[in-house]
């Protein structure tokens, strides 16, 4: 969905203290930035519910939002300092593109990937936030327990990424094609999981863990 062009988010984005300017000189010391041990990053984070939430509900843990929409990260920020807030958290105005370069290698904990937008057409499937391409980036950067989640209403966009994992080397760690049939009070209902769960559609999630690294075997 187009989002309207919010003239505000600009100004706010350039000021807000929560917003990391230059995130690749933070590579390597966010834990130490946010005085957290576990660092939790949610790529594509629209208008920030699950982000600014998930920090409340777990304060003890490092939180980033990445959100590349002008008006989205806006609202992300805006709503993070109306909120009650935890102060490990910190949010990346970019494009996911980068993430290599905002973290240094096993660095992040998990990576969450909530309704990601589903690029149907084939030219556009690199696109997708769980493309071969991205998984690489994500491999690096995730610790050596590093896990992804990711949650759709999408069956084909999940379908797909089921496959691209398994292509890449990762383990399914935990599956669910209905995920909100039981209440799960520990993982906070995003703004377009909500409009699917009113209009009845079931929630797909999983949990990968990341291919184990050979960083330390000797040559
Ligand atoms: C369909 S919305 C879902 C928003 C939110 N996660 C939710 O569940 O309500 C997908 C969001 O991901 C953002 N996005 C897509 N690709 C991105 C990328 N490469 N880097 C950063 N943000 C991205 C879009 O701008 C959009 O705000």
């Amino acid at each position: 969905m187009r989002m309207r062009k919010l003239k505000w988010a600009h100004n706010l984005l350039m000021q807000a203290e929560v917003v990391a300017h230059e995130p690749a000189q933070l590579a390597g010391r966010w834990k130490q930035q946010l005085n957290c041990e576990t660092l939790h990053v949610e790529i594509g984070c629209g208008k920030g519910d699950y982000w600014v939430g998930m920090g409340v509900l777990y304060p003890q843990i490092g939180w980033i939002g990445i959100e590349k929409n002008e008006s989205a990260a806006g609202l992300s920020v805006r709503k993070f300092e109306e909120s009650m807030h935890s102060e490990a958290m910190s949010f990346i105005w970019g494009d996911a593109e980068q993430i290599d370069a905002w973290f240094e290698t096993g660095e992040v904990d998990a990576i969450h990937l909530n309704f990601s937008d589903p690029w149907p057409k084939k030219r556009t499937t690199k696109r997708r936030l769980s493309n071969s391409r991205f998984l690489k980036k994500y491999e690096r950067i995730l610790s050596d327990k590093g896990q992804i989640i990711m949650k759709t209403d999408n069956s084909a966009l999940f379908e797909y990424s089921l496959l691209e994992f398994a292509a890449e080397g990762w383990e399914l760690y935990d599956v669910s094609v209905d995920f909100r049939r039981e209440p799960h009070d520990e993982d906070v209902i995003t703004e377009y999981e909500r409009r699917f769960m009113e209009k009845g559609q079931p929630i797909y999630r999983a949990i990968w863990n990341v291919p184990s690294h050979n960083h330390d075997l000797p040559e």
